[in-house]
């Protein structure tokens, strides 16, 4: 059971919405929205005397809670701008990835996760393998059959974001670690709900944004790489905050042929950051840890459960995987197109957020969520199954 007085205190403002759109852009709670105001004030009021110290204290602060989520180290930690950036990142400096080779991703992925490997793909002339999925359904046996010998990276979401079928991560990466696969995942829709151990998952690059179930804002995501494989991966990048030593002025640079890249994963940094998205992001996962990660997960899990059996009642085409561990809080629901219009108006009446598409609800829910949204959710699709009905 979930510390209900916490989750009051940080997300009471909610008051009767209902909110499951998480899988666009989670909410933040009270924490995370005061830090975002008082960032602001402090740089202003301190005239940014302080500002470096701070920024870097608010960096290391978050590393270290976000580090704790996922079981790795804050060293092993670093920050960009977003899940795009950090993935080209990685497609464009994987050193392995040759022509000759080739990169294994999945059809029904978001665009920002494929994207980067297209692009890459045409740039440096490795070949890209597309897992062709039904109904975005991730079977593992299937997935893995598209590997070779040539096979280098294995790249996917934890969670489809438009389906919700949650990858069984612990058997691809054991599979990719027997054979020096990279095995990248993309967090974003995943983690901050459930529960990952990079470790255990055996994942060698871990991308996830702050501003879902992460509970930040936009404009920063971080990277988990495994420090075995940062040699591997030529940054596409360079400021001095990848290298070890810089000048500056009076001093002028002096070196034109090389960059002393910095050995850790910080060498895939560059330039300035987004320090309070940062700041957000990491007091987020705060909340997170606070709650209990597990515990988070289980509450979703069993949300998840319940809401699948009311639906079952209803004529409706709930896309619900084959395995049932392969559940993630992520429901998406297909019905007539014509009733799209209907479906908003019940929605908004009953003040109920989810992502609506022609055709498509999806909803996702997050650990603020309570049984009581599931029923009113289950309420309005009632509603809409009638309308139908009555057409
Ligand atoms: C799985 C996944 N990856 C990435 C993104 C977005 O990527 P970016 O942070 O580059 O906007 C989304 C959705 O916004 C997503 O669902």
């Amino acid at each position: 059971m979930l510390n209900q007085e916490l989750i009051q205190k940080e997300f009471g403002y909610i008051g009767d919405h209902v909110y499951l759109n998480n899988s666009l852009v989670g909410m933040p709670p009270e924490r995370v929205k005061q830090a975002c105001r008082r960032f602001m004030d402090d740089y202003v009021a301190t005239f940014n005397d302080s500002i470096k110290a701070d920024l870097l204290a608010k960096r290391e602060r978050a590393k270290a809670a976000i580090a704790k989520m996922i079981h790795a180290r804050p060293e092993d930690i670093i920050f960009e701008k977003n899940v795009t950036e950090a993935l080209s990142t990685f497609a464009m400096g994987y050193a392995e990835l040759q022509p000759g080779t080739n990169a294994v991703i999945v059809d029904s992925d978001f665009p920002n996760t494929i994207y980067p490997w297209i692009n890459a793909h045409h740039q440096r002339g490795f070949d890209l393998k597309v897992y062709r999925t039904c109904r975005g359904q991730i079977i593992t046996r299937e997935l893995l059959s598209l590997v070779d010998e040539n096979t280098r990276v294995l790249a996917i979401s934890m969670v489809q974001s438009g389906w919700g079928y949650l990858a069984d991560l612990k058997a691809l990466g054991q599979f990719c670690r027997d054979r020096g696969i990279a095995f990248v995942v993309d967090g974003f829709q995943g983690l901050g709900r459930l529960s990952v151990d990079v470790e255990e998952c055996a994942i060698d690059y871990m991308p996830c944004g702050g501003f879902k179930a992460l509970m930040g804002t936009w404009g920063a995501a971080f990277i988990y790489c495994r420090p075995e494989i940062i040699g591997r991966i030529n940054p596409p990048t360079a400021g001095y905050q990848s290298a070890k030593s810089h000048t500056l002025a009076p001093g002028v640079t002096t070196e034109f042929d090389e960059i002393d890249f910095k050995d850790d994963v910080r060498r895939l940094e560059a330039g300035s950051q987004c320090t309070y998205a940062i700041e957000s992001m990491g007091l987020g996962v705060e909340l997170l840890l606070e709650l209990g990660v597990r515990e988070v997960e289980a509450h979703v899990l069993s949300l998840d459960r319940y809401l699948r059996g009311r639906l079952q009642e209803l004529p409706l085409d709930v896309v619900t995987p084959e395995d049932p561990a392969a559940l993630s809080g992520l429901i998406a629901i297909l019905f007539p197109a014509e009733l799209t219009r209907r479906a908003e108006k019940i929605l908004s009446e009953r003040k109920i957020h989810v992502t609506l598409r022609e055709g498509y609800i999806r909803l996702t829910i997050a650990l603020f969520n309570t049984q009581r949204d599931m029923d009113a959710f289950y309420a309005a699709m009632r509603e809409l199954c009638r309308a139908n009905a009555e057409n």
